[in-house]
């Protein structure tokens, strides 16, 4: 048998915690991930992409750590369990149930800053980020490639980018053949970025995104 390391994530503490917050406020935490083909409201981020983000976090020592759409603060609560050498963690959140519910979770993080609005009104090119997790269902007007450079400048060059929620491609259904992905398609075609991605359950994979120019 492989050592249980080998294949189990450990949930920090405060990750339990905003999963039991996401389960008062009645926000899915879906932890198997997705199902391919899956309609449902926005869920949590699942294990696999939170260890991604905690460890990505934790390369990012007096960084500037950003995430767009809180939720129930489970992504918010993984990346701070990375923070490193005072790095800041600011969390936008456009529902105020939600995020004032996760400001109530964090606030004996003083590292931790979650703000209620519109991620693409409250985070500014002026004061870029280390590293982004772009989460507030990024696939319509966001990801247009009209919209790209604004994308990309809120982060420093060598900064990254991660998104999740992808089907990985020989998973698709057979009537997503010709669809184009949004996420794929910034991550992939955008001549700002370097791309690539990871599966991180068998029907799942995120992108990570670095900034190149
Ligand atoms: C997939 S959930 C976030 C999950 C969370 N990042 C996690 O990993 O647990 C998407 C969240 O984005 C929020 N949202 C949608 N549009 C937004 C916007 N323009 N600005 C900020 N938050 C937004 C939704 O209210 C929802 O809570």
């Amino acid at each position: 048998m492989p050592k249980a390391i080998y294949t189990e994530i450990a949930l920090p503490e405060i990750v339990i915690q905003a999963n039991a917050l996401a389960v008062r406020l009645g926000f899915p935490l879906m932890p198997e991930g997705r199902p391919v083909g899956h309609k449902g409201p926005p869920s949590a981020c699942i294990p696999q992409v939170g260890k991604l983000l905690q460890v990505l976090a934790s390369g990012k020592p007096k960084g500037r750590i950003g995430e767009q759409g809180t939720g129930a603060g489970v992504g918010t609560a993984w990346l701070a369990s990375g923070l490193r050498n005072d790095a800041r963690l600011i969390s936008v959140e456009i529902n105020p149930t939600l995020a004032t519910a996760v400001t109530e979770l964090f606030k004996d993080y003083p590292n931790v800053e979650i703000k209620i609005g519109d991620c693409n009104e409250v985070m500014s090119p002026d004061q870029p980020y280390d590293l982004l997790f772009v989460d507030a269902m990024p696939r319509g007007k966001l990801l247009d490639p009209s919209n790209w450079d604004s994308l990309v400048d809120l982060i420093k060059i060598g900064g990254q980018i991660v998104m999740d929620d992808l089907t990985p491609v020989e998973q698709w259904l057979p009537e997503w053949n010709d669809i184009v992905d949004a996420k794929r398609e910034f991550a992939f075609t955008n001549h700002r970025v370097a791309g690539v991605e990871v599966r991180t359950t068998q029907t799942t994979s995120a992108l990570i995104i670095t900034r190149i120019k």
